[in-house]
């Protein structure tokens, strides 16, 4: 379940493991001899803790033997983005409009939306591009939510290129029938928009296919967590989109004596048999809960020794 997809997505609540649970898959592939890359989407890194290492703009970097890391970070992607789009635009448009259009996408990078995009505009690059050089890709994403919007954007964002590219054909060819002769105009925007269109539908293509994208769910055994799984396992479906199992965490060790601790533990069993019906079908993996965080190497080898 966590060894076997080459692209998988860590998903669930805000606090129940992720970027663990990510961790210490990334870990495993490595040590099994792959070359893995373990990417943060969650805008609250804390990758860099985990291994001890800095992570400065946006750049891979090297954490472990076979295993790179890359946190995303949405300002600079942002700002990466916005600067590509100006890039683009200087080669396009007159230069009497050139600053009035820099000063409507510094806008427009502003508004809601545009950090996702970014971000998006990232994942797609992982996936197509920084993918090659990797036999594994162990996302670690935000809390659920935003995880299934954000990887429901190249959709949206495919059909909304689409328009775009439907427009500049219907325009183009009013043109060369203005001016005579059949051949098209040469046209650098249809040819960005065409270019863009192609990756969205080539990252959508390989989201949606089961031999190469899985999801998988980290969870507690609490309420909360089970009812946020539901949703985000019925959302991925919606989309198409391949759930390959959960991961359970935090169990309490079943010998806990203590009157409080055997209340919690009772309670556990009835939301671990919960999760067994209400989520039946998805193969499950529990880890237990240790008695420190899992805020280093060594503690992730530890957490990797139980999930062996
Ligand atoms: N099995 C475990 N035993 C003990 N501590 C754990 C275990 N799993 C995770 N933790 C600790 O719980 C805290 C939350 O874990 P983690 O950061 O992986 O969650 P997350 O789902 O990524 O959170 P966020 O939604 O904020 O990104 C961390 O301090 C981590 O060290
Ligand atoms: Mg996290």
């Amino acid at each position: 379940m966590l060894l076997e997809h080459p692209v998988l997505f860590l998903a669930g609540k805000g606090g129940v493991g992720k970027t663990t649970v990510a961790a210490a898959t990334a870990l495993a592939n490595a040590k099994a001899g792959r070359r893995t890359l373990l990417v943060s989407t969650d805008p609250a890194h804390n990758l860099g803790d985990l291994f001890g290492v800095q992570f400065t703009g946006g750049a891979i970097q090297r954490v472990a033997p076979c295993l790179d890391a890359l946190e995303i970070d949405p300002d600079i992607e942002t700002e990466r983005y916005l600067a590509t789009v100006k890039d683009n635009m200087r080669r396009l448009i007159r230069s009497t409009m050139l600053e009035e259009a820099e000063r409507q996408i510094d806008l427009a990078g502003r508004a809601p939306g545009a950090a996702e995009a970014a971000m998006l505009e990232r994942i797609v690059a992982v996936l197509l591009d920084e993918r090659a050089g990797y036999e594994r890709v162990v996302f670690d994403t935000a809390p659920t939510g935003h995880t299934v919007r954000l990887l429901t954007l190249p959709e949206l964002m495919g059909a909304w290129v689409d328009g775009l590219v439907k427009r500049r054909e219907q325009r183009n060819r009013e043109r060369s029938a203005w001016v005579g002769g059949d051949e098209a105009p040469e046209d650098p925007v249809f040819e960005l928009l065409h270019r863009r269109r192609h990756r969205l539908a080539e990252a959508r293509r390989l989201l949606l296919d089961a031999g190469v994208c899985a999801f998988v769910f980290v969870l507690i055994p609490e309420a909360l967590p089970i009812a946020e799984t539901r949703r985000g396992i019925d959302d991925l479906g919606a989309h198409g989109m391949n759930v390959a199992g959960l991961v359970v965490n935090r169990l309490l060790p079943e010998t806990v004596s203590e009157p409080f601790f055997h209340r919690r533990l009772e309670r556990e069993r009835q939301y671990l048999a919960r999760i067994d019906r209400e989520l039946s079908g998805h193969p499950q993996i529990r880890l237990p809960l240790l008695e420190h965080d899992v805020d280093s190497l060594q503690a992730l080898e530890i957490l990797l020794a139980h999930l062996h």
